[in-house]
């Protein structure tokens, strides 16, 4: 797909991975629509699109409410045009045992992460569809969508969900043209150590930390190494235009997911010890193997 004169809503717009993908979505001509929670991270991101010459629209939104979605959506709409490239990147994480997380630390992370995710699609898929002029949809997911690492259960709980929600997608709405990506990104140079202090007031009884200035300093230095935003969202750039599903930029995580891949296919039952493989092979089963017919 070519982007350029195209519409991009770009959820978390205001910071890190989102605020990368506007930045590098914009120089290759789209027209911008950022949304965040976050009012200053809002106003950071314009200015930088004042200072670069580039037009933005800033959207103050909460993802988690479907109805403030939607009209953030015609809002958009009514001033930059249908909305063709989706980027479902906003994001938050808290991390800890799993036995010391309360109900609260579950509802927030699976209501961004999980939830916002779903209703960036619920609200612009159908659109796109009925338009029939293609488009694109970028989901955020984590290299935590594919490796699972003690203390961050939640957050990978949350990605994994993403990933099979977006292989799903993939192939539901290629019969219309529209392409879907899934980003996995390690490391990235962000403000994500800051994601608690966008915990609604509801949501606040957590079993790990709050809004603690030790606690942040240490989350930075994890990932102040990572990839700068701008360079991750150039091979978003490349995915959106190939129409790649998966968008791995990180190459030093590719032996770990060789070892998963190794252990998972040497986990399979031996055929020969299971009297009805034949069986449910003459059959096939959705998604797994089906015995071809032998000729003559
Ligand atoms: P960030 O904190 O710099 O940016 C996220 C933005 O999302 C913030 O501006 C925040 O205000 C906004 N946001 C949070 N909750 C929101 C809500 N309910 N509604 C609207 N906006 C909301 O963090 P970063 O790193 O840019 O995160 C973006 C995505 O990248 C997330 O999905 C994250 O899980 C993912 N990611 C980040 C990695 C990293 O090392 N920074 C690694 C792997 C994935």
């Amino acid at each position: 797909m070519k982007v350029a004169g195209r519409t991009a809503f770009i959820t978390g717009g205001g910071s890190g991975v989102g605020l990368g993908q506007a930045k590098v979505f914009a120089e290759a001509g789209c027209k911008i629509a950022i949304a965040d929670i976050r009012q200053d991270h809002l106003d950071e991101a314009v200015a930088w699109f004042e200072q670069n010459g580039h037009a933005v629209m800033p959207v103050k939104l909460d993802i988690t409410d479907p109805a403030a979605y939607a009209a953030a959506a015609d809002a958009v709409e009514a001033k930059l045009g249908p909305v063709e490239l989706l980027f479902n990147t906003a994001g938050v994480s808290v991390f800890g045992p799993l036995l010391q997380a309360t109900a609260e630390d579950w509802e927030w992370q699976m209501s961004v992460n999980v939830r916002g995710v779903i209703n960036g699609v619920q609200t612009f898929v159908p659109r796109m569809i009925e338009r029939k002029n293609g488009g694109h949809v970028v989901n955020t997911g984590s290299m935590s969508s594919f490796i699972a690492l003690p203390r961050t259960g939640i957050y990978c709980a949350t990605k994994m969900a993403i990933r099979g929600y977006t292989e799903t997608l993939a192939a539901e709405v290629a019969e219309h043209g529209i392409g879907v990506s899934l980003l996995c990104p390690g490391p990235v140079n962000t403000n994500i150590h800051e994601s608690v202090l966008s915990r609604p007031a509801h949501l606040q009884n957590t079993g790990y930390y709050g809004a603690d200035p030790e606690v942040f300093a240490h989350l930075k230095k994890v990932i102040e190494f990572g990839m700068e935003p701008e360079t991750l969202a150039q091979h978003v750039l490349k995915a959106v235009e190939n129409n790649q599903l998966y968008i791995l930029a990180y190459p030093e995580f590719r032996e770990t997911l060789e070892d998963i891949h190794a252990r998972v296919m040497s986990s399979f039952a031996d055929p020969k010890d299971d009297p009805d493989y034949e069986k449910r092979l003459a059959i096939g089963v959705p998604g797994g193997k089906k015995k071809e017919p032998v000729d003559g």
